[in-house]
């Protein structure tokens, strides 16, 4: 058996292009949500696992100060990139660097660390969730906040046979000029330990050449929303609301999303 990699971003040269080019991600309903969290934590925003900045941009862009934090540097290479391309006043509010949140040393708190579209779900053991939720911990004021979103697992889907290739995104233009399609699949399931891997593949065709695959891969950890309810407290945070998506509807059986608000103590 192949060991999938943990999150494997930066095993695409292209990765940073495709992601930002995939519309089902740039249609995804978090950003104003984020963007009002900041609002009202009314202090600095740290954002981990920024990739190339969906969520940190309009953020800036409002004039809020925001650190993006994010492992890969293709994804920041991007982010950075993207930034150039805004005015110098949203310039000016963003500042960047690589960091695994597992182990960072920033030298300064937040009033606010968010974790937007689901890099909580790269940690795949207990040891890499606590290590990530204190090294977040020492890096927020207190009285600070903590927002992230995990998916709900829906357990129909888990155990369902998703190993054949299933298109999820019709030909797409690249900004080059060349374009891809993309299609997903889980390889396998890993029920006592929580985790899927999974494969994203792309189909990159230029012109008349020959279609390109390219594979990302990576495992992903599901979580129930009472095991997350004790991560959080074991390091020191105390639980203020867990929305089941976007629009701040309650978290039930339908709900899409998890979405957690905790407060450091
Ligand atoms: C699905 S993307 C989300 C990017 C961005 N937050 C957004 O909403 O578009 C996941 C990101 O998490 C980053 N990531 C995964 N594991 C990480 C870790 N241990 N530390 C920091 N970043 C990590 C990946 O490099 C990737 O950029």
């Amino acid at each position: 058996m192949t060991e999938h990699p943990r999150s494997g971003y930066d095993a695409l040269e292209l990765i940073g292009e495709l992601y930002d080019a995939v519309p089902a991600y740039n249609a995804r309903n978090d950003v104003a949500f984020y963007v009002e969290e900041s609002r009202l934590a009314g202090g600095e925003t740290l954002e981990i696992g920024c990739g190339t900045g969906r969520v940190l941009l309009p953020i800036a862009r409002t004039g809020m100060r925001i650190t993006g934090i994010d492992e890969s540097p293709r994804m920041l290479d991007r982010c950075r990139l993207r930034l150039e391309q805004e005015p110098e006043s949203a310039r000016a509010c963003a500042s960047l660097r690589q960091a695994d949140m597992r182990n960072f040393h920033l030298g300064k708190t937040f009033a606010l660390a968010t974790i937007p579209f689901r890099p909580f779900q790269h940690l795949l053991r207990v040891d890499d969730q606590t290590a990530a939720l204190h090294a977040i911990h020492r890096h927020l004021d207190p009285g600070g906040r903590l927002v992230f979103d995990v998916f709900n697992p829906d357990m129909r889907l888990l155990v369902k046979d998703r190993t054949a290739e299933t298109e999820d995104t019709p030909e797409t233009k690249l900004p080059d000029g060349r374009s891809f399609r993309r299609a997903s699949r889980v390889i396998e399931v890993h029920p006592a330990r929580q985790v899927s891997d999974v494969e994203l593949i792309y189909y990159l065709t230029a012109g008349a050449s020959e279609e390109v695959r390219l594979v990302h891969a990576f495992s992903m950890r599901w979580y129930w929303r009472y095991e997350v309810e004790h991560l959080l407290a074991r390091c020191g945070f105390d639980l203020v609301m867990i929305y089941g998506n976007f629009d701040r509807s309650p978290l039930n059986e339908g709900s899409p999303e998890m979405i957690f608000v905790a407060e450091r103590h």
